[in-house]
C-alpha cells in the first residue's frame, strides 16, 4: 500500500467515535477513571490510559501516529512550535561539558539557542560547512551530538545525510535532522540513519499558514527521554492544533505535487532570465550536489532563494519587493500563498562574510504557493521587467 493511502486511514478508529470520519477534538484537559484502582493502573503504566492532557491527547495521538508512520518511526511527539520540538531534543541529550557539531546552515534561531542558552548551561558547539562529508578532524572524545539540516532553508545547501549519521554514529554521538523542507513524504531521514528528526509542521504540514506545530521521530530510551523533557516543559501540542493538522495532512500529498510543479515551473524560467544571476533550489539539475540530493530525496518542495543582477539600490529593491503582485512579503514559507522575503532583511546582516556562503543584498527567498504557476511568473516577469534596470547589453 502506498504511503499516500495509509497516511489517510492510520491511527483512525471510526467505530470508537460513532462512526465518525473524523477524529473528535478532544477539549479536555484531565480524564477521569471508574475506579481507583483504574487510575493507579494507568500512572503505574500497566493500563493505557490518557491522564492529563499535558502528556498526553486522544487528537494529538491520532496525528503523531500518523507521522510516526510518515518518518517510518517508532514514536512521535507533537509540539507546540518546531523550536519546542528543536529545543526539547537539544535539552534532553546535551548536558553541560558536552561538544555539539551543528551545521552551520541550520536555523537561525536553532544557533541562537545553541549560542545563547545551551552555552551558558556548559555547552560548546562546533559549526560545520554543509558539504562537509568527513566529521572525523570536527569529532571531539566528547562530541554527543551532530545537527543536521538538509535542505538548509536559506542556501538549500545539501548534506550527505548516510555518510554523516554514520560517522556520527561509529563515534558514539546521537544524530538529529530539521526535516522541515521536504517533509517525511519526500525524505525520510531515519532511514539514512539519523536518530531523531524535527520538524516545523508549521510550514508545509500545517500547510495552510493558520496554525504553530513542532514534531519529533525516533525511538528507544533517549526518545522516552526527549519525551519527558517536552512534558516538563509544556512544550506539547493543543487538540484544536491538532486537529487542523490532521485536516491538512489530508492533502499533504496533492499540495506537495502541486508546489513542486509550480516551484520547477518557476525556477526554471527565473534561471534563464537576463536579470537573474543564480537560482538556489536542490530540484534545479544545475542545483550543486541534485544528484546526491535525488539519492536522499524523492520530491522538491517550495522555498529557494533567487539572485537577480545588477544589483539594485534600496529604493529600486522596495521597488521590486512591493512590485511583486501576488508574492506577500513574509518570513514564514508552506502555506497555500506566494510569499517573498529579502534575505538582507532577515539575517544576512547579522552573518560574518563566510557565513554568508555567497548570500548577498541581492538575494530574495520566494515561497511558492498554490496559485497558477503561469500567473507567478507573469507576475514576476512585470516586476523584473518594470523595476530592474538591466545591466547594458543584455
Ligand atoms: C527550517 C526551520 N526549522 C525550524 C523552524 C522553527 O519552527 P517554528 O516556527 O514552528 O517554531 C523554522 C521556522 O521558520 C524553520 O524555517
Amino acid at each position: 500500500m502506498k504511503t499516500t493511502t495509509r497516511l489517510l486511514h492510520q491511527a483512525d478508529d471510526r467505530e470508537a467515535q460513532h462512526g465518525s470520519v473524523n477524529p473528535p477534538i478532544y477539549h479536555s484537559s484531565l480524564y477521569t477513571f471508574p475506579t481507583m484502582q483504574a487510575f493507579l493502573d494507568t500512572r503505574d503504566g500497566l493500563e493505557e490510559r490518557y491522564m492529563y492532557s499535558r502528556e498526553s491527547n486522544p487528537t494529538v495521538r491520532v496525528l503523531e501516529q500518523k507521522i510516526a508512520m510518515l518518518e517510518g518511526a517508532e514514536d512521535c511527539i507533537a509540539t507546540s512550535s518546531g523550536m519546542a520540538a528543536i529545543t526539547a531534543v537539544l535539552l534532553s541529550i546535551l548536558k553541560g561539558g558536552d561538544h555539539a557539531l551543528i551545521v552551520q546552515t541550520c536555523y537561525g534561531p536553532t544557533r541562537s539557542f545553541m549560542d545563547d542558552i545551551m552555552a551558558e548551561l556548559g555547552v560548546e558547539t562546533t559549526y560545520f560547512h554543509p558539504h562537509v562529508t568527513d566529521l572525523s578532524p570536527l569529532l571531539q572524545p566528547n562530541t554527543r551530538l551532530v545537527y543536521l539540516e538538509s535542505p538548509g532553508s536559506v542556501t538549500f545547501h545539501i548534506q550527505d545525510l548516510r555518510a554523516l549519521s554514520a560517522h556520527a554514529r561509529a563515534h558514539g554521538a546521537i544524530t538529529m535532522a530539521d526535516n522541515s523542507w521536504s517533509t517525511p513524504l519526500y525524505q525520510q531521514p531515519h532511514s539514512l540513519g539519523v536518530d531523531f528528526v524535527v520538524h516545523s509542521g508549521t510550514k508545509y504540514i500545517a500547510g495552510h499558514s493558520d496554525l504553530v506545530l513542532g514534531l519529533i521521530t525516533g525511538g528507544g530510551d533517549q526518545f522516552r527521554r526527549i519525551k519527558k523533557v517536552a512534558v516538563l516543559l509544556g512544550a506539547t501540542l493543543g487538540p484544536a492544533e491538532a486537529y487542523l493538522a490532521l485536516r491538512s495532512l489530508r492533502t499533504l500529498s496533492v499540495r506537495m505535487a502541486q508546489l513542486q510543479q509550480n516551484t520547477m515551473a518557476v525556477t526554471t524560467w527565473l534561471q534563464a532570465h537576463s536579470k537573474v544571476r543564480k537560482v538556489l533550489y536542490p530540484g534545479l539539475p544545475s542545483f550543486p550536489r541534485h544528484e546526491l540530493a535525488k539519492t536522499q530525496m524523492s520530491g522538491w518542495s517550495s522555498l529557494f532563494t533567487v539572485e537577480l543582477q545588477p544589483p539594485l539600490d534600496p529604493e529600486q529593491r522596495h521597488n521590486f519587493v512591493d512590485g511583486c503582485e501576488l508574492f506577500s512579503v513574509g518570513v514564514s514559507w508552506g502555506g497555500y500563498e506566494s510569499l517573498i522575503v529579502p534575505l538582507l532583511s532577515i539575517n544576512l546582516n547579522s552573518m560574518s562574510a563566510e557565513e554568508r556562503l555567497g548570500l548577498n543584498d541581492n538575494c530574495y527567498r520566494l515561497c511558492i504557493g498554490l496559485e497558477d504557476a503561469g500567473d507567478l511568473i507573469a507576475d514576476l516577469k512585470q516586476a523584473l521587467s518594470h523595476y530592474i534596470i538591466a545591466p547594458k547589453g543584455l
